[in-house]
């Protein structure tokens, strides 16, 4: 017997995450010669500031980090006027949603979940042994709440709402999101995902982060990798009662966010100018889309988020051969259950424009009878 027999069956047979990078480029390549419309980050980068604060955080690289994140944490709750013991800092939001699930479940229990809905959700769910009951989204794409609602068991332990919601964009509205809270029986705990929420126009829909902590049950989370632009630094955080933050701080590693991610997340805050101003350029970009796509008869789903989901009458996988094939990344919707549809994240305008110009190629092709994958 060899140790990959003894490695434990569930892990053998847990599916991996697919990142938006295809596996066939190297880093080097994307770098270079592709549009990477794949992953919602943000085309404009992150605050010039940073880089100077990493660069002087680069003598201290033999300390360990603060393991509490104590200034960031200080940072965030001056940000969103909250007690400094109602945030957990994490490895990218991702992070916490391990943590919530590790906190909560255990095998066998459920954990109810849009679908399709941030993919993350369901693998952390099958780590855990839990069974994830998916509930479709309703024919606005949005969270089919009173679904949701009904799906409650006596196993039920967690559920996500993800608003805007991956891949779809779609908002819930705050006041269907505090009556569906008011619903939940208060010993299930409520992730509400916002890691796109910096985007959102909407902002008197939003749910306000005073309720959360006023709830026992709910955590929100948050990422400093989409609009900030710092995707790769991995850092994202969680604000809830206290008393929910102790139990999760709990299940959290002793340095689980490395230094330049807290310095870099800290000079991110600081520079409200860039989020203000990756939001306009973001609504730019959207408005680009949606005048190009009406025009050419594509359907889309207007978005909160800084990516678009829209139709076509043609296998995704193929439509994403196509853009690959012409140095344009973007998901194909088969990846994200939703097939014959595809999700682009919003560019640069050049981008954009370049994205817009294949997209058309492509329904031209099609519309001419034959589809080139090699094109
Ligand atoms: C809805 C949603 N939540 C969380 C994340 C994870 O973000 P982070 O980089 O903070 O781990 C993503 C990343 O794509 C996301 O789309």
């Amino acid at each position: 017997m060899k140790i990959i027999d003894y490695i434990k069956q569930d892990i053998k047979y847990l599916p991996l995450y697919q990142s938006g990078k295809p596996s066939e480029l190297s880093m080097e390549e994307l770098k270079v010669d592709f549009i990477k419309l794949s992953s919602n980050e943000n085309p404009f980068g992150s605050s010039k500031t940073i880089s100077k604060v990493l660069y002087d955080s680069l003598t201290n690289l033999h300390v360990y980090p603060d393991g509490s994140c104590t200034l960031l944490k200080q940072t965030l709750s001056k940000f969103h006027n909250i007690d400094y013991d109602q945030i957990i800092v994490g490895n990218g939001s991702d992070e916490i949603i391990d943590f919530a699930i590790q906190m909560m479940v255990q095998p066998g229990d459920e954990v109810i979940m849009a679908n399709p809905s941030f993919i993350k959700y369901d693998l952390t769910v099958k780590k855990s042994e839990g069974k994830s009951v998916k509930v479709s989204l309703n024919d606005q794409y949005n969270h089919d709440l009173d679904q949701m609602i009904q799906k409650i068991t006596d196993k039920t332990k967690v559920i996500f709402i993800c608003s805007p919601n991956n891949p779809t964009g779609t908002l819930v509205n705050n006041e269907d999101l505090s009556k569906f809270i008011e619903r939940v029986p208060s010993h299930i705990l409520i992730v509400i995902d916002g890691a796109y929420y910096e985007y959102v126009t909407n902002l008197d829909q939003l749910y306000s982060i005073n309720h959360v902590i006023q709830k026992d049950n709910v955590l929100l989370l948050r990422t400093f990798s989409k609009i900030y632009g710092l995707a790769s630094l991995r850092v994202g955080y969680g604000i809830a009662n206290k008393a929910l933050i102790a139990m999760l701080d709990r299940v959290r590693g002793p340095f689980n966010v490395n230094a330049l991610a807290q310095k870099g997340a800290e000079a991110a805050l600081s520079d409200q100018n860039h989020v203000k101003r990756s939001k306009e350029l973001n609504e730019l970009g959207k408005h680009y889309l949606y005048k190009q796509l009406e025009e050419y008869g594509f359907s889309y789903i207007p978005t909160e988020g800084n990516f678009i989901m829209i139709q076509l009458d043609i296998d995704s996988d193929s439509v994403y051969k196509r853009m690959l094939a012409n140095g344009i990344i973007i998901r194909s919707g088969n990846k994200l259950g939703m097939p014959n549809w595809i999700r682009v994240t919003i560019g640069k305008m050049d981008d954009n424009e370049k994205f817009i110009s294949i997209l058309k190629q492509i329904k031209g092709s099609v519309e001419d009878g034959g589809c080139n994958e090699s094109e």
